[in-house]
C-alpha cells in the first residue's frame, strides 16, 4: 500500500473533524542546490485532526511565496529549520471555518499567519499563531501578503529609510533583485527621494518591467556578459546608495562603483540561498559555500558603510511604515504589481520561479476562491 494511502487511513483512525488538509511536505532538504519541485516535496492529503479548546482550523485562500522559505530548507536556519515530513512553510490568509470549544467566537474571522502550503492550517489565535486579517481602504486584501506585509512592503520600507541614511535628490540609489516583491517596492519608494533610482535584474524583460511598471531610471542585467560596463553607463555618477537583495556577484561589482560616504544595506543575497547559508559550508562541512564579496575594502577607502538588517527586529517601526506605505499607495506613488499563480499544486513550481526569476512584482499562490 502507498505511504500517502497509510497516512490516510491512519488519520481517520483519529480524526474527529470532518475536513480534509491536502500539503506539501519537505520529502529531503535540497542542501547545495536549488528546490527541486519534483524531488524535494511530497504531496499528502489527510483529515484535520480533533481541535485543540483554543484551536482554530483556517481554510486558506491565499499563500505568499518568499525568499526565506527556502532558507528555512537547510538542516540549521536562522528563520527556523523545518523537520522532513513538515508542510513547507508560507504566510497566508483565509477564514476560520472551525474551532475549538474556546475559540468559537472566532468562526467566520479572516485571518493570516503562518498558514503553510496546505489547503487548512490548524493553530491559534495571538502574536504567535493567526491574527486579524488587515483591511486598508483602497488596498486590495491581497496587499496584506506584499505591500503591506512585514517580509515584503514593510523589510523593504525599513530597508530603504531605516537602517541606514536614505537617498537625497542628486545622489544615485541602486536595488538589486529589482523586479521582485520587495525590490519592485522598494524601487518605486526610492523613486520618492528624488534621488536617480536604478534597478538590477536577470534578463531583458524583467529589466523592461523594473523601468517601464516600476519608473526607475535605468535597469542593468545581471545575467550580461557587459553587467559591469552596463552597471557603468546607467550610475555614471557612481552609487551612493545600494538596497541588495542580491548579494554574490552583483553586490561585489556594486561595491566596485560606490562613492564616498555611500551607504549598502543588505536585505538579502537570494543569489547565496542555495550554499547552506546558515553556516557558510558546503555539505562536507567545508567553507566557501557562500560567496563574500571580494570587494569590500571598498568601503574603508571610500569612508563608507554596510548594514544589514533584519525586519523583525525593526519591530517599533512597523505602524509608521503601514501608514507611509499606504499613503505613498494612495497617492499613486507606490503601485501594487502582483502574479497570482492558481492553485495548491502550484506552490512547489513558484518556490522554483521564485529564484529563476519566472515572475515580476509580489509572487502569490491562490489556494481557494475569495470567501
Ligand atoms: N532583511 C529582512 O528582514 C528581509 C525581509 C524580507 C525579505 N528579505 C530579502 O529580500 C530579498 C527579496 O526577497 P523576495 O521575497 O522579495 O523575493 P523576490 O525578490 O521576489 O525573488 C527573489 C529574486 O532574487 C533574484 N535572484 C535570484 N538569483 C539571483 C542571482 N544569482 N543574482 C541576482 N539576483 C538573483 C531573482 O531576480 P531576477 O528575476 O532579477 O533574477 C528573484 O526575482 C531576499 O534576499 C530576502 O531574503 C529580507
Amino acid at each position: 500500500m502507498p505511504s500517502s494511502s497509510l497516512l490516510l487511513l491512519l488519520s481517520l483512525a483519529m480524526a474527529a473533524t470532518d475536513l480534509v488538509n491536502t500539503r506539501w511536505v519537505l520529502a529531503q532538504r535540497p542542501g547545495q542546490r536549488a528546490f527541486d519541485a519534483d524531488q524535494d516535496c511530497e504531496k499528502e492529503t489527510a483529515p484535520v485532526p480533533a481541535l485543540a479548546p483554543d484551536e482554530v482550523c483556517v481554510k486558506v485562500e491565499l499563500l505568499s511565496v518568499d525568499a526565506f522559505i527556502r532558507t528555512m530548507l537547510d538542516a540549521e536556519a536562522y528563520h527556523g529549520a523545518i523537520q522532513l515530513g513538515d508542510p513547507l512553510p508560507a504566510l497566508g490568509y483565509g477564514t476560520v471555518v472551525a474551532a475549538g470549544d474556546d475559540a468559537k467566537k472566532h468562526v467566520g474571522k479572516r485571518v493570516m499567519g503562518m498558514c503553510k502550503a496546505q489547503t487548512h492550517a490548524v493553530g491559534t489565535m495571538g502574536m504567535e499563531g493567526f491574527m486579524p486579517c488587515m483591511g486598508f481602504p483602497g488596498v486590495p486584501e491581497t496587499a496584506s501578503l506584499g505591500l503591506l506585509s512585514v517580509a515584503t512592503g514593510v523589510a523593504s520600507y525599513v530597508g530603504c529609510f531605516k537602517v541606514l541614511a536614505p537617498p537625497r535628490g542628486g545622489e544615485t540609489a541602486l536595488v538589486s533583485a529589482a523586479g521582485g516583491a520587495v525590490g519592485s517596492i522598494a524601487v518605486q519608494l526610492l523613486k520618492t527621494t528624488g534621488a536617480r533610482v536604478v534597478g538590477v535584474a536577470g534578463g531583458p524583460k524583467k529589466c523592461a518591467f523594473v523601468t517601464e511598471r516600476l519608473g526607475a531610471d535605468a535597469a542593468v542585467d545581471y545575467k550580461s556578459p557587459t553587467f559591469a560596463d552596463d552597471l557603468d553607463a546607467a550610475c555614471p555618477d557612481g552609487i551612493d546608495f545600494f538596497l541588495d537583495n542580491a548579494g554574490g556577484d552583483t553586490l561585489r561589482v556594486a561595491l566596485d562603483r560606490i562613492n564616498m560616504r555611500s551607504r549598502v544595506v543588505v536585505c538579502g543575497a537570494a543569489s547565496q540561498y542555495s550554499g547552506n547559508l546558515n553556516t557558510g559550508r558546503d555539505d562536507k562541512g567545508q567553507g566557501g559555500a557562500v560567496v563574500g564579496p571580494s570587494s569590500y575594502l571598498k568601503l574603508s577607502e571610500k569612508s563608507s558603510t554596510m548594514a544589514g538588517f533584519n525586519v523583525m527586529h525593526y519591530f517599533s517601526s512597523i505602524p509608521l511604515a503601514l501608514f507611509n506605505l499606504c499613503w505613498y499607495h494612495w497617492r499613486g506613488k507606490v503601485v501594487v504589481h502582483e502574479q497570482i499563480e492558481e492553485g495548491l499544486d502550484a506552490f512547489p513550481g513558484a518556490l522554483v520561479r521564485l529564484f529563476s526569476g519566472g515572475h515580476c512584482g509580489k509572487l502569490l499562490v491562490r489556494v481557494a476562491p475569495p470567501a
